[in-house]
C-alpha cells in the first residue's frame, strides 16, 4: 500500500493541488522543491485546506546528496515528479537551461530512487509531445513530435524512462501522464496558479485582464479552421488532474505487468475555443474581457483534445469538472489573491 509519496515540484501550481488530494486520501506527502517558481507560503495554504501540513524540503532535485538525505530519512513508497521548467518561449531562448534542469533533475532522481529501491514513478508529461501532426482526439499511440526545447525535454524524459524500465523491469513502474491544458484552482481560493511574470497561458492571462491588471487579451489567430476561427484546447480542472495522479499511484501499486512505462492522457476529451473561454470568464466574473485578434503564435496548433478512453479503462478515472468550474475557481483565486502568494 502506498502511504508516503515524495512530490518533486510540489510547491508549484499542479503539485500543490496534488498534495491536497493525496493528504485528503490519507497519504503522507513529502514535497521537494527549490522554490525557483513557487512560494513557501503554499504550505500553510495546503494545511488550511486539509488540516495537515506536508513535509517540506527546500532542495534542488539535481542535488544528489540532498535527495539521498531525504530518501534516507523517509521510507518513500512512490514519487510524483513534477519539478522542472515549463515555459515554451523561455525554452527557445534558453535551451541549455531547460535541458540542464529538466533532464538532470530526472536523472539524479532516478539514480536515487534506484539506490533506495523505490519502484513507482508518476511523471508529468504533456500533450505537447503530440506536436502538430495528429488528428483529434489524440490517443496515446499517436506519433510524437515536438516543436520546442521544453517539449523535447518531455519527450526525452519519456524515452529515458522507457530505457530504464526496459533495463530492469522489476525495479521500476512508470505512468507517463500527458496533461492537456490544466486550468482553475482549488475551490477554497487558497491555492492557484501564480505566474511570476506575464502569463504565457490563456486562463491566467484572461483572469488578469478581468481583474484589471492587464488591458486586453491578444487572441493568437482568428483564422484557424475551427468554428469561430480561434484555437481549441482541452482545458482540464487542476483538481481533476490531481485526482488522476492519485488514481495513477493506485494503479501502479496494483499493476503486475513488467515493462510498465505507460503513457496516459489526462484531459476531458472536450475542446473549447479561446473565445468560448473568454465568454465563460465574462459570464462568471461579470467583467468585460477586452480582446484583440492578432497573428497566430508560432508553434501553436489549431486544435488539441484528448482521447481519454485509456485513463478511464486503466485508472477508472475521468474528469468531472466543467469549464465553468475552472473559470469560477480561477476567478475566486484571482480575486482573493490579486498579487498571488505573499502579497494577498
Ligand atoms: P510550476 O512551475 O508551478 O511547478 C514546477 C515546480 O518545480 C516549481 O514549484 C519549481 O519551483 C520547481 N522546480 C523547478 N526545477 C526544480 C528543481 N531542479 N528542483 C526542485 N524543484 C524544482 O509548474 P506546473 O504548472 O505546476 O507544472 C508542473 C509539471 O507539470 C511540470 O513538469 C510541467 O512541465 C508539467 N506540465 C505543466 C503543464 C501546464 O500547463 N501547467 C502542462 C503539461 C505539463
Ligand atoms: C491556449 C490557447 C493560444 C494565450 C501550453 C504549452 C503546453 C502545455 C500547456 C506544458 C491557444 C491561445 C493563449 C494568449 C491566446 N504546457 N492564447 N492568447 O499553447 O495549448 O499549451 O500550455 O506542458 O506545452 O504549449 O496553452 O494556454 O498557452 O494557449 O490566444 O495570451 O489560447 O493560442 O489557442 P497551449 P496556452
Amino acid at each position: 500500500m502506498i502511504e508516503r509519496v515524495l512530490v518533486t515540484g510540489g510547491a508549484g501550481y499542479i503539485g500543490s493541488h496534488i498534495a491536497v488530494t493525496l493528504l485528503r486520501a490519507g497519504m503522507e506527502v513529502i514535497i521537494v522543491d527549490n522554490l525557483s517558481n513557487a512560494s513557501e507560503l503554499v504550505l500553510d495554504r495546503i494545511e488550511a485546506i486539509t488540516g495537515r501540513k506536508p513535509l517540506f524540503y527546500k532542495a534542488d532535485c539535481r542535488d544528489k546528496q540532498a535527495l539521498q538525505g531525504i530518501f534516507n530519512t523517509h521510507h518513500v513508497n512512490a514519487v510524483i515528479h513534477l519539478a522542472g521548467y515549463k515555459a515554451v518561449g523561455e525554452s527557445c531562448e534558453m535551451p541549455l537551461m531547460y535541458y540542464r534542469n529538466n533532464l538532470e533533475a530526472t536523472l539524479v532522481l532516478l539514480e536515487v530512487m534506484r539506490d533506495f529501491g523505490v519502484d513507482k514513478l508518476v511523471f508529468s508529461s504533456s500533450a505537447t509531445v503530440y506536436g502538430d501532426n495528429v488528428s483529434m482526439p489524440v490517443r496515446e499511440q499517436a506519433p510524437t513530435s515536438v516543436t520546442n526545447p521544453y517539449g523535447r525535454t518531455k519527450l526525452m524524459i519519456e524515452d529515458i524512462l522507457r530505457d530504464v524500465v526496459e533495463a530492469r523491469p522489476e525495479a521500476l513502474k512508470v505512468a507517463l501522464l500527458r496533461y492537456f491544458n490544466p486550468a482553475g484552482a482549488d475551490e477554497s481560493g487558497l491555492i492557484g496558479e501564480d505566474p511570476k511574470a506575464t502569463p504565457n497561458n490563456l486562463m491566467p492571462y484572461v483572469s488578469q485582464v478581468a481583474i484589471g491588471k492587464r488591458q486586453k487579451l491578444s487572441v493568437f489567430g482568428g483564422d484557424y479552421p475551427t468554428e469561430d476561427g480561434t484555437g481549441v484546447r482541452d482545458y482540464i480542472h487542476v483538481a481533476d488532474l490531481a485526482s488522476g495522479h492519485l488514481e495513477a499511484l493506485r494503479w501502479l501499486d496494483e499493476v503486475v505487468d513488467l515493462h510498465c512505462c505507460q503513457p496516459i492522457n489526462l484531459g476531458t476529451g472536450v475542446g473549447y475555443s479561446v473565445l468560448e473561454v473568454v465568454s465563460a470568464f465574462e459570464q462568471v466574473s461579470g467583467r468585460q474581457v477586452t480582446y484583440e485578434i492578432v497573428d497566430r503564435r508560432a508553434g501553436d496548433v489549431a486544435v488539441s483534445y484528448a482521447d481519454v478512453t485509456l485513463a478511464s479503462e486503466l485508472l477508472g478515472w475521468q474528469a468531472e469538472k466543467t469549464l465553468e468550474d475552472m473559470v469560477s475557481d480561477a476567478w475566486r483565486w484571482q480575486q482573493r489573491n490579486p498579487d498571488g502568494y505573499g502579497r494577498s
